[in-house]
């Protein structure tokens, strides 16, 4: 057994991986993979959460497979959650952990089903409000130590170690790991079509720019990224100029950051070669990544083939962890 500390992250196959995953989160995915055991999912049984389609869904997942693999996850990292169904029977023994007045005050919860009751049928699942206690599931079935996620997780981290606590507290054993979020510099990644909102694709179309974009098209939504109305002053920074800057920072481009901000601090950055370095930056990281992709996509269904015998090795993990939460519950395990 490896002695290195666990790390356990997901993302929703909702539709594109875009930039706010990118640099928020799965950038650091990424780097953690030499030092710890890594666990990466794709989460699908979340995706369902919200109106979806099913043929799209499936095709989601394993877009967003082959795409954390050309971002650099190791395809022995990677599995999906519905190819671990250990997940939401640990989720169903958690909910009897959670108080439904914290599920019902989460943010995420309160967004979502503001945004599906203005939808036409009005209808909002139970499962959207069972969502994070699936989270939690989901990380505590490999009892991760760290969870590499962006800001706008930090309240379902918090509402997993609640459920740890009750859990080890009612069965007398510190069975269960309380989880840690580790973030990056890069917690929040604005829209740039609104910046005081997070980039996202819940949002809508204009709201996000795909790490997979073709190049002119992130060009242009950088081009037209909203900055502020008024003359540059040297005064406080507007949340769409210190987007761009983040976004710079975050794609390494150190030099001209430097460079730019020193415009900006002498009250002399145009705009228009902020906008140019940004897009040009984005658009370098992107076509790096689409090269990847290509390649994955030439042995498809190899790749389909080992994240399907990278699932059945996780598995096994999540298998071992029930089987003892099962048992310190008082509830029976079948023979197998
Ligand atoms: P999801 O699919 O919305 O996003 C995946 C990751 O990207 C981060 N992120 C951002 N970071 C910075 N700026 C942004 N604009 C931005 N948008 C998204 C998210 O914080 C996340 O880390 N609930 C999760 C999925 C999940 C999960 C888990 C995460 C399910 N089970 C267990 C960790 C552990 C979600 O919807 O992520």
């Amino acid at each position: 057994m490896s002695e290195k500390k666990r790390v356990l992250s997901c993302i929703q196959p909702t539709g594109d991986m875009h930039f706010g995953n990118y640099f928020g989160a799965v950038k650091n995915w990424v780097d953690l993979q030499d030092t710890y055991q890594c666990m990466y999912g794709v989460v699908d049984y979340h995706a369902m959460t919200m109106p979806y389609n099913s043929v799209k869904l499936r095709e989601n997942t394993w877009e967003l497979i082959f795409n954390l693999q050309a971002v650099g996850i190791a395809p022995e990292n990677l599995f999906i959650q519905s190819l671990v169904p250990e997940h939401t029977e640990l989720c169903w023994i958690f909910n009897c952990f959670t108080s439904y007045g914290q599920l019902s005050r989460m943010t995420q919860f309160k967004d979502k089903s503001n945004q599906s009751e203005e939808t036409e049928d009005g209808f909002v699942s139970a499962g959207l409000l069972d969502y994070p206690v699936l989270q939690a599931a989901d990380i505590c079935i490999y009892r991760a130590d760290f969870v590499p996620v962006g800001k706008d997780q930090e309240q379902h981290l918090e509402l997993a170690r609640n459920i740890v606590q009750r859990f080890n507290n009612q069965v007398g054993k510190e069975y269960l790991v309380a989880p840690q979020p580790l973030f990056t510099e890069f917690t929040k990644i604005a829209s740039t079509a609104d910046p005081t909102r997070k980039m996202s694709k819940s949002a809508g179309e204009k709201h996000y720019i795909s790490l997979f974009s073709d190049s002119d098209k992130i060009r242009k939504q950088i081009k037209s990224a909203v900055t502020d109305l008024g003359e540059v002053t040297a005064g406080e920074m507007s949340p769409g100029v210190k987007n761009l800057f983040n976004l710079l920072k975050a794609c390494s481009k150190n030099e001209a950051y430097d460079s730019l901000m020193q415009d900006y601090e002498h009250g002399q950055l145009k705009y228009v070669d902020l906008k140019t370095t940004v897009g040009e930056a984005l658009v370098e990281l992107s076509e790096g990544f689409r090269a990847k992709r290509k390649e994955l996509d030439a042995r498809k269904k190899e790749v389909k083939e080992e994240i399907k015998d990278s699932s059945a090795k996780i598995r096994e993990r999540a298998r071992e962890t029930l089987r003892m939460v099962k048992e310190l519950s008082g509830l029976l395990n079948p023979k197998i």
